[in-house]
């Protein structure tokens, strides 16, 4: 029976599965872990979807302008209108699962987050991710239970199965190779593939609020394959993050959606730095402003470290009904309660903008193959807005489902599963190793970055390959790995602007002139080409919103921040 593999159990994933389901098309759901552990149930803050419920007259439109301005206009826009716009429909459909939203009485309520000029983060407590994933692992497991024609359920869970490689023939993605953690068993799955196995956190270990467990090996691997990625460099920092034993902890922006206010002492005084240098959005501006900020008063020698979050003036009602698991988990780990204490905070590696380059339907350059989730370029731009993840990994797994849907008629003949007993190479990093490889990347992928820093870290790296090699540690899989950091790299190296999360110390200003396109990164005839892609720059300027903004950038002859 034809499959469409699905590569990954987390959000995107079970919402490409539960989508297929409901077009009568089964799926393979293979994850190394179970959904329960996926990166998705981590997701805290909220999901975004205009629906007006706080009477501020907030529109799709809005919700749209708010996304490209704060991914600095190099989404699609075609692809962002399509995102808000089931936005609503997604949440809805959500509740109509179950999922716990805070209500008031019968009313659904909606929060503050970063970027947005209304309120339009839909919520679950602090733990939004968590709910999302159980109503969606409930949805899938009705389609596990349920048997189709051929007396196989429509979703067939693979959990435990590493993914090794895509099968290629003739160009076209023909399935995957998978291995059986347990047995370490190989097996071949035929069928189209979609690609949904999160951002590359693993390359950065101890500075990710990201689980390691998402290692980077899926997207090294398709890269290495030939699977064109996109805009790699840019990489979000969250601004409240703190530094806990082998990861970072997020404070979730949800607490300066509430009312949180960040400070640092400079000389006696609290300098609330955001609310006096960007009066409208003030401390929910969005999340690269803030770090690009924090960065720079962390240099700044009359501030006085660390900066601060002052969550004191929270009511007791919001620490109650809206952040309690926030309030635990800081009191858990940090050993102080936000309620009477302010809490240290520094930025974090959360989110990685750029990832396996996708069309509107979600395809990526070799047939067959979809991409959704954190592990697809499509709606950030230069930079995510708050709330807009899960809503993506929701929205994009259902778009690949269609794009799979409409083609399956070209797909072709698909060929039983075969299995193998070859044992293949999926060796990790040794903890040394990781650490060694994740301090030359923030070397040339920090918040400010240049080019000598990014040179030195490409240099460094090049070393790093060869001493592995040299002392025989290195496996197929470390270098791909290492080919994926040098992607990254390289794509830092080549745009020569600063935008969103890419902030360049030697070119200051946003060119839109030269640069408002996409990096496209790919492996070819063993050499890693970085190429740049025209985006639909004219969609982009038709929307009213953007030009009112080219008009007012004229009349101020100025390009800031807060355009
Ligand atoms: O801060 C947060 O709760 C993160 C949310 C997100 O990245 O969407």
């Amino acid at each position: 029976m034809m499959r469409v593999n699905i590569i990954g159990a987390g959000l995107a994933g079970l919402s490409a599965a539960v989508r297929l389901a409901q077009m009568n098309i089964a799926s393979a759901l293979i994850s190394v872990q179970t959904s329960e552990r996926a990166q998705s149930v981590l997701a805290e803050g909220g999901i975004n979807a205009a629906m007006n419920v706080s009477g501020e007259n907030d529109t799709v439109q809005e919700h749209f302008e708010d996304t490209m301005r704060g991914g600095v206009y190099l989404a699609d826009p075609g692809a962002v209108r399509g995102l808000t716009q089931e936005a609503p429909l997604i949440v809805q459909e959500l509740l109509d699962l179950g999922v716990p939203f805070n209500m008031e009485g019968d009313a659904l309520v909606q929060r503050r987050f970063g970027g947005q000029k209304k309120t339009r983060t839909t919520y679950a407590r602090s733990s939004t991710g968590k709910a999302l994933m159980t109503a969606m692992i409930d949805a899938a497991r009705r389609y596990e239970n349920t048997i189709e024609a051929a007396g196989e359920a429509f979703i067939l869970r693979y959990p435990h199965h590493r993914f090794q490689e895509l099968i290629l023939r003739d160009g076209a993605c023909k399935g995957v190779r998978l291995q059986d953690t347990y047995t370490e068993k190989r097996i071949d799955l035929m069928g189209p593939v979609i690609l949904a196995f999160g951002g590359p956190n693993g390359l950065f270990p101890g500075r990710t609020t990201g689980t390691t467990a998402n290692d980077a090996g899926g997207l090294a691997t398709v890269f290495a394959q030939g699977v064109e990625l996109a805009n790699l460099e840019f990489i979000q920092y969250h601004p409240t993050t703190v530094q806990i034993s082998g990861k970072r902890m997020l404070i979730s922006e949800a607490a300066r959606g509430e009312g949180g206010r960040l400070y640092v002492m400079r000389g006696s005084q609290k300098w609330y730095f955001m609310e006096e240098k960007y009066p409208e959005l003030g401390n929910l501006m969005p999340r690269d402003v803030v770090s690009r900020e924090m960065d720079a008063i962390l240099r700044d020698p009359e501030c006085q470290p660390p900066i601060l979050l002052d969550l004191t003036g929270l009511s007791k009602k919001v620490w109650q009904k809206r952040l309690p698991d926030l309030r635990k988990e800081i009191r858990h780990y940090l050993d102080i309660d936000p309620a009477r204490q302010p809490v240290p905070v520094s930025p974090g590696i959360h989110f990685f903008m750029g990832g396996i380059l996708v069309d509107r339907g979600h395809r990526t350059n070799i047939p067959n193959l979809y991409a959704a989730g954190e592990c697809a370029c499509q709606y950030h731009g230069a930079n995510r807005l708050g709330g807009n993840s899960l809503l993506g990994a929701l929205y994009g797994g259902r778009v690949a489902a269609k794009s799979i849907a409409e083609q399956l008629f070209s797909v072709q003949k698909v060929q039983d599963t075969a299995e193998q007993s070859t044992k293949t190479d999926s060796s990790d990093f040794s903890a040394a190793a990781a650490e060694e490889l994740a301090r030359i990347l923030s070397k040339g992928l920090g918040i400010v970055r240049d080019q000598a820093g990014i040179e030195e870290a490409l240099k460094e790296l090049d070393v790093f390959g060869q001493e592995l090699q040299l002392s025989g540690k290195l496996t197929e899989a470390e270098s791909r790995r290492l080919k994926l950091a040098q992607a990254m790299l390289l794509c830092a190296h080549a745009r020569k602007e600063s935008r969103g999360a890419h902030t360049r110390s030697d070119y200051p200003a946003r060119d839109d002139e030269n640069w408002q396109k996409t990096t496209v990164a790919v492996y070819k005839d063993g050499n890693i080409q970085i190429s740049f892609r025209e985006i639909p720059v004219q969609e982009i300027r038709e929307t009213e919103y953007i030009k009112e903004t080219a008009a007012a950038l004229r009349d101020t002859g100025t390009k800031n921040d807060q355009d």
